[in-house]
């Protein structure tokens, strides 16, 4: 689906409500296809986010949004101060459609706004003396990775609520970017889901909005399906 599509689907939800969306697509979707949509959307996980700075390999790039996305977490928030964030389109499988994307010129930015949401916000650094595996995980958090060469930057290091560790065993000081953010996103949504008693936690209002809006990402050419359906967008 092209952006302007896209664009044009959330504004016929805003317009006509989530529910007579889904109810005017759902008969063009077969039952195994909603209940999967179901099923995804009841392990979501808007409580984990993951943070990416600067990277300049799309491979990488495109690796940490299948990554996310599979995890079942919601959003990928991408700071481009330099390099801009373009993602290898074969190795993403489709998965950037899932998610959302933000887009931020510094990591400053990115922490303010999830902190004003109720987010903590780590750095990822190899050697922390925290770890994956004791980070608190009681509150929403963010996971800050730096990017291939020098990691997080000083002044991205230096706005996040603490730093964490992925633990490492031999010779090898760091593992690759899109492998910790697949070691430490596993892990984090695993011990946070485990902390609130349920695999998926968002709240009504936006399952119902994403809903709409994955029914209509199964259906070729669902713009003009609800125009006619519905009266337009
Ligand atoms: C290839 S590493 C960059 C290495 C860089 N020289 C450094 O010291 O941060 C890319 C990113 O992967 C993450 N990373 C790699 N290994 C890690 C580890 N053992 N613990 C925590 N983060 C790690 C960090 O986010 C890092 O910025």
């Amino acid at each position: 689906m092209t952006q302007v599509a896209s664009d044009a689907i959330s504004r016929i939800i805003e317009r006509h409500g989530p529910d007579a969306v889904c109810a005017a697509l759902a008969p063009m979707l077969t039952a195994e296809r909603i209940a999967r949509i179901d099923q995804v959307l009841a392990a979501r996980l808007g409580s984990v986010v993951t943070i990416v700075e600067d990277t300049y390999d799309p491979h990488n790039a495109a690796a940490t949004i299948r990554t996310t996305e599979a995890i079942g977490l919601g959003e990928l928030h991408v700071v481009e101060p330099e390099q801009r964030f373009s993602a290898a389109a074969g190795v993403t499988r489709g998965a950037h459609r899932w998610i959302d994307l933000h887009r931020w010129r510094s990591v400053e930015a990115a922490v303010a706004a999830l902190r004003a949401r109720g987010f903590r916000v780590f750095a990822t650094l190899p050697g922390a003396p925290h770890t994956i595996d004791d980070v608190d995980v009681t509150t929403p958090l963010a996971v800050a990775f730096g990017n291939e060469h020098a990691g997080l930057t000083p002044a991205a290091i230096a706005a996040c609520d603490g730093a964490i560790g992925v633990p490492m065993f031999g010779f090898t000081e760091s593992f690759n970017l899109s492998v910790t953010v697949a070691l430490a996103m596993s892990r984090i949504a695993a011990r946070r889901r485990a902390a609130i008693g349920t695999p998926g936690d968002l709240d009504e209002a936006r399952r119902r909005e994403l809903r709409a809006r994955w029914f209509a990402l199964k259906i070729r050419g669902a713009v003009g399906v609800l125009e006619r359906a519905l009266g337009g967008g």
